[in-house]
């Protein structure tokens, strides 16, 4: 009864302002117009003069520690610093890089099985000695080391985290002594640390893969001289990467197609980002959401992620990847596009997770398991310029509004993380 008397009392109120709903909707048409053309526009990454940053690096640690909050460096940490500034190796075979190069970076953490893997499928990469190979490495590992020391098929250059957690053993960002653990309180027991929204305290090795991407992707943008004036691509890649022959000059393609084929489109990608996924095999270009597999953008892309520094280092997830797919892409106002070809060119093969591979004698590959089968057809490029790109629309994966799984409470990391993306813009800081 209730219920039917509001209803009719509601009819009438209809009826009686028919013309203002009626007005009212044509406003919110508008509105919601004018929205649309707003965000659309906004999607469009705008060119801006970014690109012409003449980078004035710094090598004077002395004043980098004085001007930002960086943790207290060991003999080690200064080491690598300092190694981080040699130039790249194999200059005599590849004194040049190709005009049109794109850069390529693979980081890594400590899998030695993997890495040489990864660096033999390089090594067949058709074009892979008119570019220049980064390897970023979180913390020094001998071996690691050694096998890119031998690389000879294209200019290299070694970059290692100077404040990788597994570089301190007794200090911030490693563990120190007076640290909470797992889920300490430290009103009953005085320790240092904040809790995650799970309760948890942070453990190093793990905080150490976000630290290690996002110091590297600060590092190859904003902090080489190698690359400070690169205006092209570069492609990330990890060490549990198989890259096939084609990568390279299919990337290339990608790249000059993109502006295109797909304006919309904020980076090139290697593989699907169904990780699972080989590709459709169709005879189109493929336009879907960003995957953490064979990724590249430019530098425009690349300011944008680092505007949004703040979203990415208070983020409570301690994956690099969910932490972008979470907040930083959502942020950006508009779906957030790849380009890739049908037929995948490269393939993510680790089977063990990055924490158990690390260090001791527990490591979980399979030596010679890696058997990934390349086929006549992926030896060469594959991608044909005049096919058409098919978009898949609303796929499912981790979105705006995911609180995160955690183990990044810490205020120290969350700084840390913030001085990684202020460290190479001494002059933004020091002047008023
Ligand atoms: C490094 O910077 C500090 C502080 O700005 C300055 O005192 C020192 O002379 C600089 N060292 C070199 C080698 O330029
Ligand atoms: C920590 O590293 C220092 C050198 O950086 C070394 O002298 C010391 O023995 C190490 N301590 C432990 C517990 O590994
Ligand atoms: C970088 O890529 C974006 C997205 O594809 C594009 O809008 C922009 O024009 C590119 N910038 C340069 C300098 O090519």
């Amino acid at each position: 009864m209730a219920l039917n008397k509001k209803t009719r009392i509601k009819d009438a109120a209809f009826r009686r302002c028919l013309s203002v709903v009626v007005l009212t909707l044509l406003g919110v048409f508008l509105l919601i117009f004018l929205f649309q053309t707003n965000t659309v526009s906004d999607n469009e990454i705008q060119y801006s003069n970014e690109i012409d940053q003449d980078c004035e690096l710094t090598n004077n640690y002395t004043q980098l520690r004085r001007e930002f909050n960086l943790p207290k460096q060991n003999e080690l940490s200064i080491l690598l610093e300092k190694r981080n500034q040699l130039p790249p190796i194999n200059l005599d075979k590849f004194p040049k890089l190709a005009k049109d190069h794109v850069t390529i970076v693979l980081y890594v953490h400590n899998r030695p099985q993997y890495l040489r893997v990864v660096v033999e499928s390089l090594s067949r990469v058709v074009g892979i000695g008119e570019t220049l190979l980064i390897v970023s490495h979180d913390g020094y590992f001998e071996e690691m080391n050694k096998i890119v020391e031998g690389i000879k098929f294209c200019q290299v250059k070694q970059i290692f985290s100077p404040y990788s957690p597994h570089v301190f053993n007794n200090s911030f960002p490693g563990a120190s002594p007076t640290d909470c653990k797992d889920k300490d309180d430290p009103i009953k027991q005085p320790c240092k640390g904040n809790p995650d929204q799970y309760g948890n305290h942070r453990s190093p090795k793990i905080v150490s893969l976000k630290h290690h991407w996002w110091w590297m992707m600060n590092t190859v943008w904003d902090g080489l001289k190698e690359t400070c004036h690169h205006s092209g691509h570069i492609l990330f890649i990890e060490e549990d990467h198989f890259i096939f022959p084609n990568a390279y000059r299919n990337l290339q393609m990608l790249a000059a197609l993109k502006p295109e084929k797909c304006p919309n489109c904020y980076a090139a990608n290697l593989a699907p980002s169904d990780v699972k996924s080989r590709g459709e095999g169709w005879e189109s270009l493929i336009a879907e959401r960003m995957g953490n597999v064979g990724y590249a953008f430019n530098r425009t892309v690349w300011r944008k992620i680092h505007r949004k520094a703040r979203e990415f280092c208070f983020f409570d997830d301690y994956n690099w990847d969910i932490t972008m797919w979470a907040t930083v892409y959502p942020s950006f106002g508009g779906p957030v596009y790849t380009l890739r070809g049908p037929r995948t060119s490269a393939v993510h093969f680790g089977k063990c997770g990055l924490h158990q591979g690390q260090g001791g004698s527990n490591s979980c590959i399979d030596e010679g398991m890696v058997n990934i089968r390349v086929e006549e057809i992926d030896k060469a490029g594959n991608i044909d310029p005049k096919w058409g790109v098919h978009v898949f629309e609303h796929q499912a994966g981790y979105q705006a509004g995911f609180r995160g799984w955690g183990g990044w409470g810490d205020t120290r990391d969350r700084e840390l993380c913030l001085e990684f993306a202020n460290m190479y813009h001494l002059r933004d800081r020091t002047s008023p």
